[in-house]
């Protein structure tokens, strides 16, 4: 092979591979407005609880990685209303007050704006 095709497929390959890593990663928005009803929605730091936290699937083990997931699973019936709130943002929150660490808040209207 001439030394200039190799030059190509070299190209080709590094560019392949980056396109796929970027595609599998997809860490999502870096801040997300959670749908709250009445009460009013919840602004969401999502990159800095990923910084934090690491494992995905402390969050996506109750809702899968898309727009809107919990909204939907209400709305069908698998998920039920606060459920997401109270097994999940609210329990891991009041744990970490207790274990004496920096934690997000626990009050009603600190979470969520109307
Ligand atoms: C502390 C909880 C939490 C953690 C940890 C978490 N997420 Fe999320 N993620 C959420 C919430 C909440 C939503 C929004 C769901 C909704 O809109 O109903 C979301 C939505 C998403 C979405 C779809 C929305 C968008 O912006 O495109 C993607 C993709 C996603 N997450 C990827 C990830 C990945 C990858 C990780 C791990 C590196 C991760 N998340 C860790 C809570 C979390
Ligand atoms: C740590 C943040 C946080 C705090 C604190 C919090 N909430 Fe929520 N709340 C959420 C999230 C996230 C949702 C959406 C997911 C769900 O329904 O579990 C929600 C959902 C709700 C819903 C259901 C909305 C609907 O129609 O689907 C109600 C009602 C509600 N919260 C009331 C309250 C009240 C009352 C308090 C105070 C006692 C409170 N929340 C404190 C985050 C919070
Ligand atoms: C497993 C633990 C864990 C879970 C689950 C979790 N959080 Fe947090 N959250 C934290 C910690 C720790 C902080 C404080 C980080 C800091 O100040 O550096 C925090 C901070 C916050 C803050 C304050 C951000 C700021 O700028 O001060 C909000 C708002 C918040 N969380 C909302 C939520 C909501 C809504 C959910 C559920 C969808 C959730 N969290 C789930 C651990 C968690």
């Amino acid at each position: 092979m001439k030394s200039k095709t190799i030059l190509l497929l070299i190209i080709f390959v590094i560019l392949f591979t980056v396109t796929i890593v970027a595609a599998v990663k997809n860490e999502g928005a870096k801040d997300i407005e959670i749908y709250g009803g009445k009460k009013g929605k919840i602004p969401f730091p999502h990159h800095m609880h990923q910084n934090n936290l690491e494992d995905c699937n402390i969050c996506h083990s109750f809702f899968p990685q898309k727009p809107n997931s919990i909204k939907d699973l209400k709305t069908k019936g698998q998920l039920e209303k606060k459920q997401v709130m109270k097994k999940l943002c609210i329990k891991c929150h009041k744990a970490e007050k207790r274990a004496g660490n920096k934690a997000g808040p626990t009050k009603c209207s600190k979470c969520h704006i109307k």
